[in-house]
């Protein structure tokens, strides 16, 4: 007997047409199996007859949001010396309490920029298996960075030895780490270019791996078809990943206006974390944050800020990176209104969150619009984000892949 595909219809007061920048009015989207197969204004779209139909009324429907910097096995509260107790299986189920807290927030697809002993690959494929409920997830596995830099860990003395899993020095180490990550399941290549701001004895403004490293690092990556996330603060450390090649650049605090043309020239996305300042600030202490590292977020915060705005002014690529596991998990989309204070209008920072980080992971074909073809990534919120991007900030309709992970509350 013929097995019949699924239809499923949401209609909506209101659509975001990302690819053209455009609100859609009265709206349908019609979905079969696991894909969009229609989506528009109501009278250019057939409703199939046995479809299930869910009418949302004032409602407006939006791609999966995408988060391009996340680490779902951080937990908020445990910075610092508190982070040292937890082993590898605890921060393990700790990713799995936070990848269902990011999908019900409406991130149907992360990126997951670090984490230790390739927990991070657990957690996506038992995603894909269907036994614990997440976003998409794209994952690094452990991060690359030099002896005693912001991707090791410098917490405690000598005679612990402790060497986080990604450190690697000079060019063919560096590749031996890639390989090794991609071995096990990584499809994003991380690595930090500068110090940062909750690392022991790092500096924010100071590059980490030379130019040489860089390169050879960005070759191999892309030689096996990975993109690459450089975390980088420092204006010469983010100018010197972007002549390597990276694909993204995370954070950009102290970039300058060389910085932005080598970006614009090389098509390098940025990746802007400018919320999570004011959690570090305001919940930072308590959460075991170091002293040192409340001083350079007091410096780093501002200024990432003002370089936000010149950058979205410039016209770099932008996307949407939040750094949520620094910061509580499912509060992503706080970062919303403040991508909009400070220069992007509401259909910037909604594309920042869609279409953009597509592209960059290079789905374009199958993630990142609400289009025929597409996979359906659903998010539907009340009300229309254009008028109040902080409407965002509480997705009341999730859909991933075709399934209604998260219904309309009646
Ligand atoms: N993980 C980053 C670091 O330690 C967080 C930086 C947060 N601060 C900011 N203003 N974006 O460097």
């Amino acid at each position: 007997s013929a097995v019949c595909a699924k239809t499923t219809v949401l209609t909506a007061d209101r659509m975001i047409d990302v690819d053209n920048g455009k609100l859609i009015k009265n709206a349908v989207v019609v979905i079969e199996d696991n894909d969009i197969v229609a989506a528009g204004a109501r009278r250019t779209v057939d409703i199939p007859a046995n479809a299930e139909v869910h009418e949302l009324g004032d409602y407006t429907l939006l791609p999966g949001l995408m988060d391009m910097h996340v680490h779902l096995t951080s937990d908020a509260t445990k910075h610092g010396y508190k982070g040292l107790a937890d082993s590898l299986p605890r921060v393990t189920l700790t990713g799995v309490k936070y990848a269902k807290a990011t999908l019900m927030a409406g991130f149907t697809t992360v990126r997951n920029v670090g984490a230790p002993g390739f927990a991070d690959v657990a957690l996506r494929d038992a995603i894909n298996d269907g036994d614990i409920e997440g976003p998409r997830m794209f994952v690094s596995g452990p991060s690359l960075g030099v002896t005693g830099g912001h991707c090791d860990n410098n917490l405690l003395p000598y005679e612990f030895h402790t060497v986080s899993e990604g450190v690697a020095d000079g060019p063919w180490a560096v590749r031996e780490i890639v390989r090794r990550n991609i071995k096990y399941g990584a499809t994003v290549i991380k690595f930090c270019g500068t110090g940062g701001v909750l690392s022991k004895g790092t500096k924010v403004g100071v590059q980490q791996y030379t130019f040489e490293e860089m390169q050879a690092l960005v070759d191999e990556a892309h030689m096996r078809g990975l993109t690459v996330a450089t975390h980088a603060h420092g204006t010469d450390g983010i100018k010197t990943a972007i002549k390597a090649g990276v694909d993204s650049v995370e954070h950009v605090s102290l970039l300058d206006d060389e910085g932005i043309a080598l970006a614009l020239e090389h098509g390098t996305y940025f990746s802007m974390d400018i919320y999570v300042t004011e959690y570090i600030l305001g919940e930072g202490a308590k959460a075991g944050i170091l002293e040192e590292s409340l001083a350079k977020e007091r410096i780093v915060g501002k200024r990432q800020r003002e370089n936000f705005e010149k950058a979205v002014k410039a016209g770099v690529n932008m996307v949407f990176g939040s750094d949520a596991g620094v910061y509580p998990h499912g509060d992503n989309g706080k970062q919303f209104a403040r991508m909009v204070r400070f220069g992007m209008t509401p259909m910037q920072a909604i594309q920042a969150a869609t279409i953009h980080p597509a592209t960059l992971l290079k789905q374009q074909d199958t993630l990142g619009s609400l289009s025929a073809g597409k996979k359906a990534d659903i998010v539907g919120v009340k009300g229309n984000p254009l008028d109040d991007i902080s409407l965002l900030e509480n997705v009341g309709l999730v859909v991933k892949d075709g399934h209604i992970v998260k219904p309309v509350a009646m």
